[in-house]
């Protein structure tokens, strides 16, 4: 009787020895014990990640293809640690070419990095290549064979019935990141989850694998090719599992909100529950009786534009007419809060993008005290806009574009700060070498180079009127 299949990958670097050149080596009709073998390839970490989600079943084994002149590449060390982080038992190293001394070098190398891995096996095996390309006798290799090996790797444990699904508002998460802007603490992403889509905020990275060593490092962002921990939050619970459980359940995509590409691959290793301790309290005296009072209907004026664009001289002028009318504001400005609440955030785009959170959030709970908010922030993403809108609500979020030309600011320049930027004397600055991605759809734009801040100002004042924010 046959055993169940063998399932290996095989991870390599190039076609020339993928699973096509492993075949004969592997199938050897007419021998009658055999399991029967099944390979599959692939050359990329990140294809071998999304294939795992897609494919939803788990490997028996990963075969790492090492060429002897190259020795052990990034990607190999990437191949194996999602294949062990993932749960793939076993991993056999085929060193192709070679003599004996470049694979005992190799055997050693991953030696040292089998303490980092969950293999329950690694094997490695000298692969003679001949001159044009086949496989050839290796004289001075007396060990089993690939054959051998893979038919005595271990049959996959039965899982041990399954883990009912739980009703998560968080998961923890193992992620392959692949996009060219990195993953941040605060950024919201789309995540397909238990068959559904919804959108997941990354509250926390706690570490990152270090390429070289495969230990874990504590992170503050995943860069294209990390593979990293973070903590997602959910906006609405869903049953999960952890790929662990269930591979088919545990495995997601992540996409972006805005471009709907994908960007990465996540693995469930824990579901968090909804904290049962915290509850959302009720209170007798709601958003909209506190507003009742003020004789006004909340709302959050977003400010956003270049450093010296004009916002803060704006959103100045504006509070000063509600205020006149005897309506109730607050003020959130950058350079302020920057000295108080987010004096810990500098200017790299993971503090940006933390800045950006925690003024949606500071400006939901205004909203909730039934104020009209003005918010003063470059505020240079898209993807945080979008979070502070989603946060406040639609209805209640007025983006308000202060469009002034770059060159125009420089020309002001009023703290001198593009002068400190040209010069190199400040980093990261937005519009000199940092983005600034301009609003779409603005609720309103603002040309400043046709209009005096007050005209500017009496032009938002009429806005809310036309809502009827203000009466
Ligand atoms: S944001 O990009 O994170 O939204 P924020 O509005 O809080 O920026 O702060 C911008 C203010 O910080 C600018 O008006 C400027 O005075 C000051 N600043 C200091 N360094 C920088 C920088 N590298 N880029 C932009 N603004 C900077």
């Amino acid at each position: 009787m046959p055993g169940s299949d063998v399932r290996i990958m095989v991870c390599g670097d190039d076609g020339d020895h993928g699973a096509s050149w492993f075949g004969p080596m592997l199938r050897s009709p007419g021998e009658a014990e055999s399991r029967p073998i099944s390979t599959a390839e692939t050359d990329d970490p990140q294809n071998f990640a999304d294939r795992l989600i897609t494919e939803s079943f788990v490997y028996d084994v990963v075969l790492l293809l090492v060429d002897a002149r190259a020795g052990i590449l990034p990607d190999t060390r990437r191949f194996a640690a999602i294949a062990s982080l993932t749960g793939i038992p076993q991993a056999i190293v085929a060193v192709l070419g070679g003599d004996r001394a470049d694979f005992e070098s190799i055997s050693r190398g991953f030696s040292a990095l089998a303490p980092k891995l969950a293999f329950r096996r690694i094997t490695p095996i000298p692969l003679g290549l001949s001159k044009d390309g086949a496989e050839a006798e290796v004289p001075w290799y007396s060990g089993p064979g690939l054959r051998q090996i893979l038919l005595e790797s271990e049959e996959k444990p039965v899982r041990s019935g399954d883990v009912e699904p739980a009703l998560a508002d968080g998961v923890d998460a193992l992620v392959v990141w692949t996009h060219q802007t990195p993953l941040f603490r605060g950024r919201a992403y789309l995540v397909m989850l238990g068959g559904r889509t919804v959108t997941a905020t990354v509250i926390d990275i706690s570490t990152r694998l270090d390429p070289e060593t495969l230990d874990e490092v504590s992170a503050r962002e995943l860069a294209r090719g990390d593979i990293g921990r973070v903590s997602l939050s959910l906006t609405h619970p869903l049953e999960c599992q952890t790929y662990a459980a269930n591979p088919e359940q545990g495995g997601f995509p992540l996409i972006d909100r805005l471009t709907r590409e994908g960007v990465g691959s996540g693995f469930v290793t824990a579901v968090r529950v909804r904290n049962a301790d915290i509850v959302w309290h009720r209170l007798d005296v709601d958003k909209a009786a506190r507003s009742k009072l003020k004789g006004q209907k909340p709302a959050v004026l977003w400010f956003t534009g270049l450093s010296g664009a004009g916002k803060s001289t704006i959103a100045n002028v504006v509070e000063k007419r509600l205020h006149a009318l005897g309506h109730h504001t607050m003020i959130l400005d950058g350079d302020n809060v920057r000295h108080g609440l987010n004096r810990d955030l500098g200017f790299s785009e993971a503090d940006r993008v933390e800045n950006i959170r925690r003024i949606a959030e500071v400006s939901r709970l205004f909203v909730e005290a039934g104020l009209i908010v003005l918010v003063s922030f470059i505020s240079p993403y898209r993807a945080e806009r979008m979070l502070a809108r989603d946060r406040v609500g639609e209805s209640e979020f007025l983006e308000i574009f202060v469009d002034t030309p770059i060159g125009e600011c420089r020309r002001r320049d009023p703290k001198g700060l593009y002068e400190k930027a040209d010069s190199g004397l400040i980093r990261n600055f937005t519009g000199v070498d940092a983005p600034y991605e301009e609003p779409e759809d603005p609720e309103i734009r603002l040309r400043t180079l046709e209009g005096s801040a007050e005209a500017l100002a009496d032009e938002v004042v009429s806005v809310l009127h036309a809502r009827g924010i203000i009466a």
